[in-house]
């Protein structure tokens, strides 16, 4: 078993952090500072070269230290024997990805090389927010562990936008619609499979890991609700829904059923989380499916990937927070954030990083 590890970052005008220099000597990683230093946006960096964008915001520019050009991330990445050199340039001009010095064309070229999980306290939202939105998490994750997910939902999303413009011209042939419908129901059968097949592989062990760090017995269920019900024949299944939403779709000139239509729930013993579940149960809630998913990719790619938990162990008791440290296996380099001087405890094998305005340094132990 191998794990990815980032062994140094250097960070230019990437929000407040103006220049940052660090090495990385052991895997677990804390980063103290009070609130509005740079924790988060040092995390930002982490999941940058992971996913290509930012996680707070809509728009990259955002990223640009005020008034600069640029902001760039450089960071030496070593994966099994190979070391990579990675390096994202965001500008008014675009974003701009190189991978050993070489440009990547694509993003999607440049996405893969460095794999992070992330807790961010703003993923409690996930139970109230939107299926929009809950979607996209699980597509954002399911298409991190597989490209073809990704390329087969990028043709999903082209074909279903063709269907709805096609539905609001004038003359339609109904032969060249059930031919967009037909192929739309060809893509959508292996993104529900893909769905459905995460959803109960994450399950048991999102169940697993809460009674652990929760200390009680209640279960956690996870529930993929889809367009499609019968899981034996999807492709039938889709056209049947899909013929019977035609009259529909043709009268208001949109795609009713579908994909685009799906929802994940999660449940506490058998009631929906957002209901029943209070802030810190959803706290731990989140946490049991973050590492259930680095448990996925562990199972898939024998490789760690690298876990950032930004602002969690500011909410959590001594207890838990022990408990969670527990959990966390010693190969795979962490990021921790925290405003909590007292949790940094005089553990070996730790290495501790002071945020204050922008600028971060290590501590030395005496
Ligand atoms: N584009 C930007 N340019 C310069 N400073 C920024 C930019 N975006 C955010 N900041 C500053 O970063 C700080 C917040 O950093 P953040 O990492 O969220 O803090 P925390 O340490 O609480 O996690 C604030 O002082 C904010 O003004
Ligand atoms: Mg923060």
């Amino acid at each position: 078993m191998v794990s990815m590890k980032i062994e140094k970052i250097k960070l230019r005008q990437f929000r407040n952090l103006n220049q940052v220099e660090l090495e990385f000597k052991n895997n677990l990683n804390i980063l103290v500072g009070n609130n509005g230093q740079g924790k988060t946006n040092f995390i930002e960096s982490i999941v940058y070269l992971s996913s290509g964008r930012s996680f707070r915001l809509g728009n990259d520019l955002g990223l640009l230290e005020d008034s600069k050009g640029f902001a760039r991330v450089d960071a030496l990445l070593k994966r099994k024997e190979e070391t990579y050199q990675l390096q994202a340039v965001i500008s008014n001009q675009g974003k701009y990805f190189e991978v050993n010095q070489k440009a990547c064309s694509l993003m999607s070229d440049f996405i893969g090389y460095c794999n992070v999980v992330l807790f961010n306290p703003d993923d409690l939202q996930f139970f109230s927010n939107t299926p929009k939105k809950r979607r996209r998490e699980i597509d954002f994750e399911l298409g991190k562990m597989s490209k073809m997910y990704m390329h087969r939902l990028s043709q999903a999303s082209k074909i279903l936008s063709e269907r709805n413009a096609y539905l609001k011209t004038h003359t339609i042939d109904t032969d060249y619609l059930s031919i967009l419908t037909e192929s739309l129901i060809e893509e959508s059968e292996y993104i529900i499979k893909s769905r459905q097949a995460m959803i109960k592989k994450l399950e048991p062990i999102v169940d697993e890991k809460y009674k652990f760090l929760s200390g009680s017995q209640a279960s956690i269920e996870l529930e993929y609700r889809s367009t499609c019900t019968n899981m034996e024949n999807i492709k039938d299944d889709l056209r049947g829904k899909m013929n019977q939403s035609l009259q529909r779709d043709l009268d208001f000139k949109m795609t009713h059923v579908g994909i685009h239509r799906d929802d994940f729930v999660f449940k506490m013993n058998g009631n929906m989380v957002v209901d029943v579940a209070s802030q810190g149960q959803k706290r731990l809630i989140i946490l049991a499916y973050k590492l259930a998913l680095v448990d996925m990719i562990v199972a898939k790619d024998h490789e760690f990937p690298i876990l950032c938990l930004d602002d969690l162990f500011s909410e959590l008791d001594k207890e838990k927070r022990a408990m969670v440290l527990k959990t966390l296996d010693p190969r795979m380099q962490v990021f921790v954030t925290t405003t909590d001087v007292e949790f940094v405890s005089q553990k070996e094998d730790v290495s501790v990083f002071t945020v204050v305005q922008g600028r971060i340094n290590e501590e030395v132990s005496a």
